[in-house]
């Protein structure tokens, strides 16, 4: 069997084909990215060998580029990682994300449906449901919970969610959808909380909370979400949208406040910035669906996931610090400069 992993050059695509050439050796995985500036081909430098495995730049939006690849490769699964996936950048230009989340994910369907597989799977996220009070604990995200977004980001998401539902009732293209809550772990990129405050506290520069650091987040380590997909892309039922989650909420504040135990640093680098525009509250998921049907279960507890993250960091220090050098220092002092 072939799988088409779009975006397996960022965080979780790569994870992910890390996870399937392991656990899948029989398959060929095929990677499209077009190496925005979220995409590293040094995170896949250890498969970019492997007779299992190929590379190929692409945007998910040229057509042509897309039909080329399912004309040689006839993928049977597509499992659409791709995406600009970071909030602070959907508020400073949503453009994009419309182009990639929405548009992209349209010229990928079509080309499923032109080519036929046998799957087309959309990683979602939680943040389509919009966000949760902060002090209504009993209250979760389900499949059902209406959309109701808040960033462009999450908008875009859910625009390409909706569109994914209309290629299943009307052409019946065999798609799934998965919303998960927040990842962590190797690989992912310095500008998101939990590496952007990691490689801060390593450098001892001041770590920058919005608002009051109240805002919750369900964490989950990004190895149980590749294990999720995999069971979904495999035994789930298309037509079906799946929670992905832990029940691991926690206030961001006290993520900040871990990450300099664990370092050993002052929590005196902790700095309270403006906050976020329409920044959503809380996220919490119900994951009683996927486990019901599929009997997945995450098996990283936090406590043990974030060590080994931090771990991954101190470890892979030419990694990170090769993408801050570059052009991520100007969006450093776009985002954090006046703030
Ligand atoms: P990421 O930003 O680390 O990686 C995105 C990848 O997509 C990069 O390799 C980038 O080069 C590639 N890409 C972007 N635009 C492209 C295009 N037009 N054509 C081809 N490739 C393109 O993102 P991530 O954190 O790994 O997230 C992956 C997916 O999971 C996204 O769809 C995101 O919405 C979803 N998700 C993320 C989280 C999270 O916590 N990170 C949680 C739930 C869902
Ligand atoms: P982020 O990692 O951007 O993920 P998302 O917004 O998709 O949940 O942010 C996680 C939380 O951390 C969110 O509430 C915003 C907050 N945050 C900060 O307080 N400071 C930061 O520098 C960043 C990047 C995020």
């Amino acid at each position: 069997m072939t799988v088409l992993v779009t975006g397996g050059a960022g965080f979780i695509g790569s994870n992910f084909i890390f996870h399937q050439l392991e656990a899948h050796p029989e398959d060929r995985i095929v990677c499209l990215d077009k190496l925005t500036y979220a995409g590293n081909l040094s995170t896949l430098q250890s498969v970019m060998d492997h007779p299992s495995f190929r590379f190929v730049k692409a945007d998910i939006c040229d057509r042509e580029a897309v039909d080329r690849l399912f004309e040689e490769e006839h993928p049977d699964i597509v499992v659409n990682f791709a995406a600009e996936s970071h909030v602070d950048r959907s508020i400073e230009n949503p453009g994009i994300f419309l182009e990639t989340n929405i548009m992209g994910t349209a010229a990928l369907m079509d080309a499923c449906r032109k080519f036929g597989v046998t799957r087309f799977h959309q990683v979602s996220t939680d943040e389509v449901y919009g966000d949760l009070p902060l002090d209504r604990p009993d209250l979760l995200f389900t499949e059902t919970t209406p959309l109701h977004t808040s960033s462009p980001y999450s908008s875009s998401k859910a625009g390409a969610d909706l569109l994914v539902m209309a290629y299943y009732r009307t052409y019946h293209l065999p798609c799934t959808i998965s919303r998960c809550s927040n990842n962590y772990g190797p690989y992912q990129f310095p500008e998101k909380l939990i590496p952007l405050m990691i490689a801060n506290a390593l450098n001892d520069k001041p770590l920058p909370v919005y608002g009051e650091g109240k805002n919750v987040r369900d964490w989950l380590y990004v190895e149980d979400h590749c294990k999720a997909i995999d069971l979904i892309i495999r035994k789930g039922r298309v037509g079906e949208v799946y929670n992905i989650g832990g029940h691991n909420e926690m206030a961001n504040i006290d993520i900040v406040r871990l990450i300099c135990r664990e370092l050993g640093k002052p929590e005196s680098l902790i700095t309270y910035v403006g906050d976020r525009k329409g920044h959503d509250l809380r996220y919490a998921i119900d994951p009683a669906k996927i486990h019901g049907e599929l009997g997945w279960l995450p098996e990283t507890m936090f406590a043990d996931g974030i060590r080994k993250t931090i771990r991954w960091y101190l470890d892979h220090k030419s990694w990170w610090e090769e993408i801050i050098s570059g052009e991520y220092q100007t969006y450093y002092e776009r985002m954090y400069g006046n703030r």
